[in-house]
């Protein structure tokens, strides 16, 4: 699996080009993408970075990545990040990481968005993945409730024996749909809920490229 990983990690750092604003998202697979851009960036690649975590931010100042301040962009050149599903469609379940709010920021302020995934990640139906949503502290049980009434299991996040709390300081439900029919609808449905911060669901709106790496060093473009 980090195989695969790793392939399309590697593989995304090719679309990086000299003067990009480039964003940087969350996850093992992404991992490898920003080690990548560290490596050309030592042999003269010069670009701007912004990170969708702290986690990621971190990894790109150990590789010598420049981070710049939201405030000194208007856009992003290009953004890659992983998913947790992916259908042939293009829409994905993302926020296994918790980072899927800020993720989705950076998203939507891209020219390009690139996806990189192992093909484990590759779907016929999302939803099997219990669908992340982040949500705000104040009366989550409400919140809850409304989410289950969309059909799901809604479970809040632990992180050991605390709640989990992302790094907006919100929770965040894991909400089991198993069969997904109609994304679009379905994020709307969601987002309409107050309480709701933001869903793990991306529609295909917002993706350009989804790049799957196989064990066999193999890596398909979709
Ligand atoms: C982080 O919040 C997520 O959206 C990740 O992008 C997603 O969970 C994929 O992570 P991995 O690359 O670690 O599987």
């Amino acid at each position: 699996m980090d195989d695969a990983k790793r392939h399309a990690g590697e593989w995304s750092a090719r679309y990086v080009q000299d003067g990009m604003v480039v964003g940087l998202g969350t996850g093992s697979t992404v991992f490898y993408a920003i080690q990548k851009i560290g490596e050309r960036i030592k042999q003269g690649l010069t670009i701007r970075a912004v990170a969708s975590s702290e986690r990621s931010e971190k990894l790109a100042h150990d590789m010598n990545i420049p981070i710049v301040p939201f405030n000194s962009i208007d856009s992003i050149d290009l953004y890659i990040d992983g998913a947790d599903e992916a259908d042939r469609h293009g829409h994905l379940i993302k926020g296994g990481g918790g980072a899927h709010t800020r993720e989705k920021i950076l998203a939507y302020n891209s020219k390009k968005f690139i996806v990189i995934v192992d093909s484990s990640k590759l779907v016929e139906r999302l939803g099997k993945f219990p669908l992340p949503v982040e949500i705000l502290p104040f009366a989550a049980e409400l919140t809850l409730n409304h989410l289950k009434a969309l059909g799901c299991e809604p479970r809040l996040r632990r992180n050991g024996n605390q709640q989990y709390i992302s790094e907006n300081g919100n929770f965040t439900a894991d909400c089991q749909f198993n069969a997904i029919e109609d994304p679009v609808q379905l994020d709307a449905a969601i987002r309409s809920i107050p309480g709701v911060v933001a869903t793990g669901l991306f529609v295909n709106t917002m993706v350009n490229l989804v790049i799957a790496g196989y064990a066999d060093g193999t890596v398909k473009e979709i």
